[in-house]
């Protein structure tokens, strides 16, 4: 199961070209130094500003946005990765931080119950419910792709739970991918608009990620930031192609509820020629979906 999730996109691109994905949307923060590098708005830069790379060198496919690298590469930050799934993000960052401990949480035991790293501990846990954690006890909680798993009003409730458990001063940062694809061409569209309506008609929220920052200005967090990235869907490489894969396995995933009112996608092979057929209009198309990250801080004292 690992393996497989290891290849998915959503996760730090080592050997992939990503030169044709465009930058994420800047932010402003200040400096602070460490031995070998500079941080700014959380991400790394050379020590000797002789060094004309203006760029930040911590590689493009950072698996957070939060301003926490130096303090992850310190140490001793307890990690929550809310609805975590098979722990892919967590196993990334437990091998990049090795003195952080990092805690998966799922409602399903879909994560590695058997050989994990010594600093990674999951536990079964539902964000509607009480978290089995104390109050103030995270310095940063992610959470990533919950677009198919909470409901509008559970989305408050988890809110204001990962809230709670977070330390005033923590950051938090959530990972959704946006409703609609640009130039999404009609096969596409079809498609996309039936899971849309699958999840509104189960009070779910299909454009949660624009939702997300009136949820940070809701609970009154500071510092509040949203990162944009555009991810290739079946065109430009191996990263449209891994991104179309995640894509088309979430299509699987809810083909028996979107058949329901599609009957040519009931049978299998039906579904899949029209996904195929949907990955050609992409490539052609050059279609792109955005993911979005939107990250913000509790403030330090209680607002009320
Ligand atoms: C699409 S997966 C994303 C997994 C992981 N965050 C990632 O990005 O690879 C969504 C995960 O959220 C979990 N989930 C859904 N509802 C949940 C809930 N109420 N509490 C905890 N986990 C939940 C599901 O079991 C699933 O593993």
């Amino acid at each position: 199961m690992g393996q497989q999730h290891s290849k998915r996109i959503f996760r730090r691109r080592k050997n992939l070209d990503t030169t044709s994905l465009p930058s994420p949307v800047a932010t402003s923060s200040s400096f602070t130094k460490a031995s070998m590098f500079r941080y700014k708005e959380g991400r790394r830069y050379h020590e000797d500003e002789s060094i004309p790379y203006v760029l930040p060198n911590d590689d493009e496919g950072s698996n957070f946005e939060v301003p926490l690298r130096e303090d992850l590469e310190k140490g001793h930050l307890k990690v929550l990765d809310a609805g975590c799934g098979p722990g892919t993000w967590l196993f990334d960052m437990a091998e990049d931080f090795p003195h952080c401990h990092f805690y998966g949480i799922d409602v399903a035991p879909v994560f590695p119950q058997g050989i994990k790293p010594s600093n990674v501990t999951f536990a079964l846990a539902n964000l509607t419910e009480p978290l089995p954690y104390p109050d103030h006890h995270f310095d940063y909680i992610h959470q990533r792709l919950l677009l198919f798993g909470l409901t509008l009003p559970q989305w408050d409730v988890a809110m204001q739970e990962l809230l709670r458990v977070l330390k005033p001063g923590g950051w938090i940062e959530f990972v959704e991918i946006d409703q609609e694809a640009h130039n999404r061409g009609p096969l596409l569209k079809i498609i996309t608009d039936a899971m849309t309506q699958m999840l509104v008609s189960r009070n779910m929220v299909p454009d949660i990620s624009e939702r997300l920052v009136n949820y940070m200005e809701k609970y009154q967090l500071d510092h509040i930031h949203t990162t944009i990235k555009d991810f290739p869907m079946r065109h430009s490489g191996k990263v449209g192609d891994l991104f179309w894969d995640d894509f088309q396995r979430v299509a699987h995933a809810v083909q028996p509820i979107v058949s329901q009112t599609h009957s040519e996608w009931s049978s299998s092979q039906g579904y899949k020629d029209y996904l195929l057929s949907c990955a050609d209009e992409c490539t052609a198309n050059q279609t792109t979906l955005s993911a979005r990250s939107v990250w913000a801080q509790k403030p330090c004292v209680p607002v009320h």
